[in-house]
């Protein structure tokens, strides 16, 4: 039997865990699923695409620079997809429309709430940036209703516009924007996704943003420990992690809308850790 076709469109890709993952999921679930990296010219991201599902491929990720581009190729979003403004995930329904979905958020909530145990039902939130990686996470950690989420950004215009967009969705949750050097007590999770990560770069906060109860999140992950969770950890927080479990469950739920099968996560999680 041939196998179906996958894969993950990016530039540059060839860091990408998705294939490496994906195929962990399908010796793990039986499923006939081949997935492989694609490199698309910066201005060739539809084309390669196109070209893909006409080659027989049943389902697309997509990674930096192009989430935002394969939203708007779609012909139907999901309603996660709609509000995040950016899609990972691209396949067509039964209908045979382009459909574009974000798995990022739910990604995220699952890490948090089934891996790490954190419940963030009334919690008091922090999450750092205000760029596309957050936008797509925040109307998921809406949906379980924390207490509070305050967004806090370099450039406190774009935070205030992501509660702008959210307000419709917050319910009891009180949903702010601010600056850096705002936030002045502790949290019961703070969640860095700003990209300051990738050059070695802190946000200015304040060290009372941490007690040793706060959970730390940093939607990075590398091998050593992000300069995020060091700074935390220096400031006396005792539980940080990275995004690996993101990934990992960003994946799961690509696989699922693509297999309906629901791949086990922890093994992965583990495995990956360990290359
Ligand atoms: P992504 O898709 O990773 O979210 P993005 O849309 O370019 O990328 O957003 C990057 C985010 O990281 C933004 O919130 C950005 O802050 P600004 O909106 O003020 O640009 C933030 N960021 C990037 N470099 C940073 C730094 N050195 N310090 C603090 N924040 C930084």
């Amino acid at each position: 039997m041939n196998n179906d076709l996958y894969a993950v469109v990016g530039h540059p890709v060839s860091h990408s865990k998705s294939p490496r993952i994906h195929s962990l999921f399908a010796s793990q679930t039986g499923e006939p699923v081949e997935y492989t990296a694609i490199q698309a010219p910066l201005d060739g991201f539809a084309d390669t695409v196109r070209q893909f599902f006409e080659r027989g491929g049943k389902g697309v990720n997509v990674t930096v620079p192009f989430k935002e581009q394969a939203w708007q190729l779609a012909d139907r979003r999901t309603e996660r997809a709609e509000k995040a403004g950016a899609a990972n995930t691209l396949y067509y329904d039964s209908e045979g429309l382009l459909t574009a979905d974000n798995t990022d958020g739910c990604g995220l909530v699952r890490d948090l709430t089934e891996n790490h145990g954190l419940s963030l039902n009334g919690a008091r939130i922090l999450i750092l940036g205000a760029g596309g990686a957050v936008r797509g996470v925040i109307g998921p950690i809406l949906a379980q209703q924390p207490a509070s989420l305050t967004i806090a950004n370099r450039t406190v215009a774009k935070a205030d516009a992501l509660v702008d967009l959210f307000a419709d969705e917050a319910g009891d949750t009180v949903l702010s924007a601010c600056g850096f050097d705002q936030p002045d007590q502790p949290f019961d999770l703070i969640i860095n996704g700003t990209s300051a990560s990738l050059q070695g770069d802190l946000p200015p906060l304040s060290p009372n943003v941490i007690c040793a109860e706060s959970q730390i999140y940093d939607m990075m992950y590398s091998l050593q420990t992000t300069t995020f969770n060091q700074w935390a950890l220096e400031q006396g927080a005792e539980k940080v992690f990275d995004g690996l479990g993101m990934l990992v469950e960003q994946a799961a739920e690509s696989f699922r809308i693509w297999r309906d099968v629901t791949p086990e996560t922890a093994s992965v999680i583990e495995e990956l850790r360990n290359d």
